[in-house]
């Protein structure tokens, strides 16, 4: 098989640890017999600098063109602190969700033996969790309009929009998640509040009849964000909508004490994007010292959810799992024998060539 990848290693040190995913896409392509062919463009910030735009049109049609996506992050402190920028590099990510129709954003939350003792919950409480967060991506209040100023300027508005088709697509999704796995579905919503949360509500109702088996409960988003640290081994899918799932997945993220190690999917209608959960990271960019585990675990999650070769993400994970076991990691979890970025792709990759 030819595995035709966009790559967009994006901001900070996106760049590196992308080189680190590709290696070990590479190493196991070889030794299945398959190939992959990258085309890389700009995101982001490096975006604005080459091109003034933070997702280019050229980028845009790169990633329209490709299989699948593989993002590095965005972000870079200069725009942080300047609310008046015209552009940021921010809003590049939106497009590119905007644009490919990136609805669904899939942030499985597992835990790694080795990293437990980094979480911080008590051990107890979070050894065996294991659910996946669910975020609607392309709706809501990140996308609502009316959105802006008042002419005095005075007043700012943004407005959170849902239409049924844009909840019957995720939900599907969701239940079809939950079918696969333990079949309880959370949905997350403040239905006491919000009239996009009764539509919500209201839409899971009408399409659960059709999935008898999956167990359905409601819960309100100031609970939820409580239950993730209380209990969280009491959820296996959850679902909400953009701005809660915002929320609650970096909540969600952090609790597992391994948030170097996250992947993330971004399932869309023209194609899709496999990203790790961390940002930009920029204090560490060109340093070679970052984790590249949650991006080639990224990797992983793109062979086996856009190219449908499952065992050659096994055995991507397989490696980084070894590579725990054997202490060949970054600085942020081993700080006394650390290897460097480069040299946990290469011992990775290696790895999987001699499986
Ligand atoms: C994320 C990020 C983005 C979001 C920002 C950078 C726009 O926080 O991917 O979760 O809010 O969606
Ligand atoms: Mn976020």
């Amino acid at each position: 098989m030819k595995l035709n990848i966009a790559v967009l290693p994006g901001d900070g040190i996106g760049p590196e640890i992308v080189e680190q995913a590709k290696k070990s896409l590479d190493a196991v392509l070889k030794k299945k017999g398959h190939e992959a062919n990258y085309t890389e463009a700009p995101v982001g910030a490096v975006a604005i600098d080459q091109t003034g735009d933070p997702y280019p049109e050229e980028t845009h049609q790169i990633c329209m063109n490709a299989d699948a996506v593989l993002f590095g992050a965005i972000g870079d402190p200069k725009y942080d602190n300047d609310p008046k920028a015209k552009v940021r590099p921010e809003q590049g990510l939106l497009a590119m969700r905007k644009k490919l129709g990136l609805y669904a954003n899939i942030r499985p939350v597992t835990t790694f033996p080795s990293l437990i003792h980094k979480s911080p919950l008590r051990s107890d409480l979070v050894d065996g969790a294991d659910f996946v967060a669910i975020r609607e991506l392309t709706g809501g209040i990140y996308f609502g309009r009316p959105q802006g100023r008042s002419e005095d300027g005075r007043t700012a508005y943004d407005t959170n929009v849902y239409t049924v088709e844009e909840i019957e697509r995720i939900t599907r999704l969701a239940f079809d998640f939950a079918m696969k796995r333990r079949k309880k579905l959370t949905v997350v919503d403040k239905a006491n509040v919000l009239a996009t949360s009764r539509l919500w509500r209201e839409t899971v109702q009408a399409i659960a009849p059709d999935f008898l088996e999956v167990e359905v409960e409601y819960m309100f988003v100031d609970n939820a964000a409580m239950q993730i640290i209380q209990w969280p081994k009491r959820f296996d899918v959850m679902l909400t909508e953009n701005m809660f799932g915002d929320i609650l997945t970096d909540e969600a993220s952090v609790i597992t004490g391994s948030l170097g190690l996250l992947p993330s999917a971004s399932i869309g209608v023209h194609t899709s994007v496999f990203e790790p959960i961390h940002g930009s990271y920029p204090q560490a960019a060109g340093k070679n010292i970052a984790n590249p585990l949650a991006t080639i675990l990224s990797a992983a999650l793109m062979l086996e959810s856009a190219f449908n070769l499952k065992e050659e993400a096994n055995m991507i994970r397989t490696a980084v799992e070894a590579s725990l076991e054997q202490g060949k990691v970054t600085e942020d979890i081993d700080k006394s024998n650390a290897l460097s970025t480069s040299e946990v792709g290469d011992w990775i990759a290696e790895y999987i060539t001699s499986m």
